[in-house]
């Protein structure tokens, strides 16, 4: 097992990285958990999982109760915020119960929003079980549910007392969801790390077989990326932005999609080619740097084009982007592989550059 700190400023915790580790979860996250715990899980992973970690919560008589959601991104919403509460209520959960998210990214955000405001803050740890949710979204503390008019546009910073990723849990994981995590790997690479892009490049094929050592080394990589980068900017004033490179895009897809058509993964792999698109159109980065990024994403099976839809419409969903700042809209572009920066556009015509090859 591999250990990591998150030196986020409102609160320190460990990442847990390594094999076989939901059935130790018990003595692991021990010094983590309070008395009391709500296991916040799914109808698909339920079945898989939650036995193997209401067992090892047991062995440390850690006194739980289940909340089972329904699965899909088009319920990270209201209705199923709802759900836990309700589950919460009536289960007596307590300000000082634990809400364990045990799933991917829809149930680490809207796990970590329902602790964020059950009795005004409750404690919870991350139990991610697909890759993006292991390399992205439990570390670092966005939670959210979507809005119909845009994606996690209701949420809280609300850092996790813990994050255990078992990389075991990622053997039933659908090729494609495989896929969609990838995005995120190769993302890290693009906005900062040109290394790790190369290394990527030589590794992808194994590491779409799911080699679990190198799997470990991508996950804890990331992790570690990710967690300096939280460390300096929790709240996203200035360089978490870049983690957002070819989201702004992506979740343009993904509302105008519908959620759940499009995965978040596949979004951003088209989102992150855009990027590079916008990047040229701005003058900073080559075709040649754009044709090895769609290389990469081609061979982590995703795709490297957008579904056609009007100009205007991704304009108007981009103007609902959470980096957005007095109206001005804001990119993540590349100056070159591994090095991002934040652009402010003030004129669509370069967007439209972009975008027009793909309407
Ligand atoms: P997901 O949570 O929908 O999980 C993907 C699918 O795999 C689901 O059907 C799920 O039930 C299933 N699944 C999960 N673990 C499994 C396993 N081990 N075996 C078999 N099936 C399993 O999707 P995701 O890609 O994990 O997360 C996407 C979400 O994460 C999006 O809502 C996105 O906005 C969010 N996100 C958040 C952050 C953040 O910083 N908070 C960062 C990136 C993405
Ligand atoms: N996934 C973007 C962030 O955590 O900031």
């Amino acid at each position: 097992m591999r250990t990591l700190n998150v030196a986020a400023p409102s609160h320190q915790y460990p990442i847990f990285i390594g094999e076989n580790l939901l059935s130790q979860a018990g003595s692991i996250l021990k010094p983590y958990l309070t008395k009391k715990a709500a296991i916040i899980t799914n109808e698909t992973i339920a079945p898989l999982y939650l036995n193997t970690l209401q067992t090892a919560l047991a062995s440390e008589d850690i006194d739980c109760f289940n909340i089972i959601l329904p699965d899909g991104e088009q319920y990270k919403n209201w209705e199923t915020l709802n759900l836990i509460f309700d589950g919460l209520m009536e289960n007596r959960a307590e300000r000082k119960t634990t809400l364990i998210a045990l799933g991917g990214g829809v149930i680490g955000d809207i796990v970590g929003f329902a602790a964020a405001t059950y009795q005004r803050g409750a404690p919870f740890i991350q139990i991610p079980t697909t890759l993006l949710s292991q390399v992205d979204s439990s570390v670092g503390g966005k939670t959210a549910i979507n809005h119909p008019l845009g994606k996690n546009m209701i949420g809280a910073f609300y850092q996790p007392q813990a994050v255990l990723a078992d990389l075991n849990t990622l053997s039933t994981l659908p090729s494609r969801e495989l896929s969609a995590g990838m995005a995120e790997v190769i993302k890290y690479g693009a906005l900062g790390d040109s290394a790790f892009l190369s290394w990527l490049e030589q590794n992808i094929s194994e590491l779409m077989q799911q080699n679990k050592a190198l799997l470990a080394d991508a996950v804890y990589h990331c992790c570690k990326m990710k967690a300096d980068i939280v460390a300096q900017d929790e709240t996203e004033q200035g360089i978490r932005a870049w983690l957002n490179l070819g989201h702004t895009f992506g979740h343009a897809i993904e509302a105008e999609m519908g959620y759940g058509v499009w995965l978040h993964g596949e979004a951003v792999a088209a989102g992150m080619v855009l990027a590079c698109r916008l990047s040229e159109a701005l003058g900073r980065l080559n075709a040649n740097d754009t044709d090895r990024m769609i290389s990469l994403i081609q061979k982590a099976n995703l795709p490297t084009t957008p579904p056609k839809f009007a100009f205007e419409k991704w304009i108007a969903h981009m103007q609902h982007d959470k980096k957005v700042s007095s109206g001005v809209m804001r990119f993540i572009a590349l100056n070159r592989l591994g090095e991002a920066n934040i652009t402010e556009i003030t004129d669509t015509a370069v967007l439209k550059q972009a975008i027009t090859p793909y309407l």
